[in-house]
Parts: structure tokens; sequence; C-alpha cells
């Protein structure tokens, strides 16, 4: 499919090429992105849990940007995705930065449970994310003193 105004560039992969016009459909969808989410959100969960208020933010951050990106990219996310980002996910940020560990598990949990049933608003209810029983195995979650 070509630009409708005529203009166009061809992209040169070094493997072939495509249009410019074309670029939109290879951006990453949900399918691609909220795997990573998954793994940030792994990641945040145990950091919170070895109370490490540096990792279990950046993580948490990262995770965000992720799902913002996906909502930017498929607009039919857009307004859920706030509605999420401000509340269920607002109240996991509020322990971390209040260092509340606490009340940290049931407020992930509640996130949890909340993105499980937006799975489920969008036909997806066979997609139920857990936390894995394990921490990540690639990243030390010990705190730095
Ligand atoms: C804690 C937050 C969330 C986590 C950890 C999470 C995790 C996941 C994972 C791991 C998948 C992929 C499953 C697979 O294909 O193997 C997935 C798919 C999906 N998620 Fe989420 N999710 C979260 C929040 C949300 C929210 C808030 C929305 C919408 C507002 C959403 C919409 C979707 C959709 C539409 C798919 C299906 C994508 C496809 O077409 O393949 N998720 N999610």
């Amino acid at each position: 499919m070509s630009d409708p105004s005529g203009h166009d560039h061809t992209i040169d992969t070094g493997k072939g090429t495509f249009q410019l016009s074309e670029l939109g459909h290879l951006m990453p969808g949900m399918a691609e992105i909220m795997p990573l989410v998954g793994g940030r959100i792994w990641k945040c969960y145990y950091a919170g849990r070895a109370e490490n208020q540096a990792l279990a933010r950046f993580q948490l951050k990262e995770a965000v940007n992720l799902m913002e990106k996906g909502a930017f990219l498929r607009p039919k996310y857009q307004e859920n995705m706030e509605k999420f980002v401000n509340e269920e996910v607002a109240a996991v940020r509020k322990c971390i930065e209040s260092e509340d560990w606490e009340n940290f598990d049931s407020a992930f949990r509640a996130m949890v449970d909340a993105a499980n049933a937006y799975h489920d608003v969008y036909d997806k209810p066979f997609l139920r994310w857990r936390i894995p029983d394990q921490p990540p195995p690639d990243l030390d979650m010990t705190p730095r003193t």
C-alpha cells in the first residue's frame, strides 16, 4: 500500500526493501508488547517483596511505558489502559513510593486481578496472567545499600 499523497520512501533493511507507508504494519501490537509487560510486572513484584524500592519503581515505570506504547499503537485500548494505570497501577505505585511493603502484596494482587478482568473485556478470558512462584532468575532483587 502506498501513501495516498503519492509521496513515499523506500526503506532498505539490507535484506530487502519496503515502503515507509508500510511501516505501521510492522509496529508491534498487544500480542508482542504484553509478554514484555508480564516480564516487567514479574520483576516489579519480586523487587517489592525484597523491599527494593528503586528496582520496583523502575520495573513498574517500564511496564507502564510498554502499556502506553501498546495503547498508542492500538487506540481501542486507550481508555481502559488509562483507567487501569490511573487506578490499580497507581495504588501499587503509591505503596512503592511510600515503602508500604505491608500493603504492597494486596495492591499488587488487585492490579493483576484487574488486568485479567480487562483480558476478559477484550474477549480473552483464557489469558489469565499470574505471578510466577519464583523470582525472575536473571536479576538480583537484593536492594543496594
Ligand atoms: C499487570 C498488567 C498486565 C499484565 C501482566 C498482562 C499480561 C499479558 C500477557 C502475558 C499477555 C499475552 C499472553 C500470551 O499471548 O501468551 C497479554 C495479552 C493481552 N493483554 Fe494484557 N496484561 C496486563 C494488562 C492489560 C490491560 C490493562 C489490557 C487492556 C486494557 C490488556 C490487554 C491485553 C490484550 C488485548 C491481550 C491480547 C493480545 C493479543 O491479541 O495477543 N492487558 N497480557
